[in-house]
């Protein structure tokens, strides 16, 4: 069945004869009767699919492509593993995240180490696990794992994160590939290419490898194309003095469709700009056919995650704006605030209610920029009702936090008409788990 925003949504998402939201088969009304509220629902073919596109589009495009995971978008075990199953990579930024990619057992070999400032206890961890590439991003980092290598008695594999200095066109928050970054090794500066030979220099690290992220999310095609261009020649004058191009990664970024009115590109043409553009320009700067690593992160649980919210009180200012309040907010999902990002929302127990009022939809917590949806057009809404979030999977429940001490909501998985509870609501007890009472 279509309703207004269908394609926001997972893909197996549907109503029901009782006019209710269906996920993977669940009435989402029932979802939240058995695991209560705030609730986030993960869509298990969505996941799976959006796995297999990503494989599908750019391999039979560039064989020698490498999906790896960007975990930080969302990572629980269940996930993991899910992503392991499909054959990806993984991208950590954290020895959180790799005690997460360890518990599941991930190949050691295809993880990739990333973040400006890996404390030495992370590397220490990540050497112990064997991890296929760090990801070097500064001076410091490039020295101290040149040390514990070589304390180890390891030449352990390396990429250096460059920053080309191209804007990407999306918020300054997640812009990282230009100049004013704290991200990569500037090309304009010099640095990139002390950098270079530094790790070409360094006994212990086998530089094999470049990666740069311009952003995220990023809408437009062209950033991509101009910025492999960019890093690629300017990599040429490096391949005299040995620079061996086995690993080439123009990174994630990829846009989702969170509004209606803001479509993003297709995987499929994403995939065709970066894998003409990187066959093209290695063929022709000689570069042979690196193994080219793209790492989406948002674009791969972003639409599978629908938030569900119970709606409580409800206060209409006459002329000025209808607060409705939701029993979730900017602790679970922080992306309004911090980015002023926007979202659309359904009643998920009345799905053919037409639109009849424009509201506000508030969160719980005490602060007045947590506002989750500002004048959204919806049903008459009463308290008790179930808002559905679609769009919610990616940066939501991963930067989750407990401010005004709220447990994090539960995480469901649903496929097939079944429902798997792959994360427990916090209790109060969790809150305090780490205090010295
Ligand atoms: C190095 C790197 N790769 C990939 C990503 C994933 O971006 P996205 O989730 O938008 O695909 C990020 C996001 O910050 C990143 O820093």
């Amino acid at each position: 069945m279509t309703f207004a925003n269908r394609e926001l949504f997972p893909f197996s998402t549907d109503v029901n004869d009782r006019d209710h939201l269906t996920l993977g088969g669940c009435d989402v009304i029932d979802l939240v009767s058995e695991f209560g509220s705030p609730l986030y629902v993960f869509d298990e073919d969505t996941l799976r699919g959006m796995c297999r596109q990503f494989v599908g589009e750019f391999s039979r495009r560039y064989a020698n492509t490498r999906v790896a995971y960007a975990s930080k978008a969302f990572l629980i075990p269940y996930i993991a593993r899910l992503v392991h199953e499909e054959g990806l990579a993984l991208d950590i930024v954290s020895g959180g995240e790799l005690a997460v990619a360890k518990v599941v057992g991930f190949t050691p070999e295809k993880i990739y180490f990333h973040g400006n400032n890996k404390t030495p206890d992370e590397i220490a961890l990540a050497l112990e696990y064997g991890i296929g590439h760090f990801v070097i991003d500064s001076f410091y980092e490039l020295d101290l794992l040149q040390e514990m290598a070589g304390e180890k008695g390891l030449k352990q594999d390396v990429m250096l994160r460059v920053s080309p200095s191209i804007d990407p066109h999306t918020h300054v928050y997640t812009t990282t590939g230009i100049l004013d970054s704290k991200f990569g090794f500037s090309i304009e500066t010099g640095d990139a290419a002390k950098a270079i030979r530094r790790a070409m220099d360094a006994s212990n690290l086998n530089l094999d490898g470049i990666h740069f992220h311009l952003g995220s999310p990023i809408f437009e095609l062209e950033p991509y194309s101009a910025a492999i261009h960019a890093v690629l020649n300017y990599l040429t004058q490096f391949k005299e003095e040995g620079l061996n191009l086995q690993e080439f990664s123009p990174g994630g970024g990829f846009a989702i469709g969170y509004v209606r009115d803001e479509p993003p590109p297709e995987i499929s043409e994403y995939a065709e700009v970066i894998t003409s553009t990187s066959i093209s320009v290695t063929k022709e700067l000689g570069f042979g056919e690196p193994r080219l690593i793209v790492e989406p992160g948002r674009s791969i649980v972003g639409r599978a995650g629908v938030a569900l919210y119970t709606v409580g009180g409800i206060k209409d200012i006459p002329t000025v704006r209808k607060y409705v309040s939701l029993d979730g907010g900017m602790g679970d999902n922080i992306r309004p605030a911090l980015y002023d990002s926007k979202y659309e929302a359904v009643v998920a127990g009345r799905m053919s209610a037409p639109a009849k009022d424009v509201v506000t939809l508030a969160g719980k917590y005490c602060e007045s920029g947590d506002i989750l949806i500002r004048d959204v057009e919806l049903p008459v809404i009463k308290t008790g009702d179930i808002i559905a979030v679609p769009s919610s999977g990616a940066y939501a429940p991963s930067m989750a936090s407990n401010y005004n001490l709220n447990p994090r909501p539960a995480i469901v998985m649903v496929k097939d008409g079944e429902a798997r509870l792959a994360r427990r609501r916090e209790t109060y007890e969790d809150l305090m788990r780490c205090d010295v009472l």
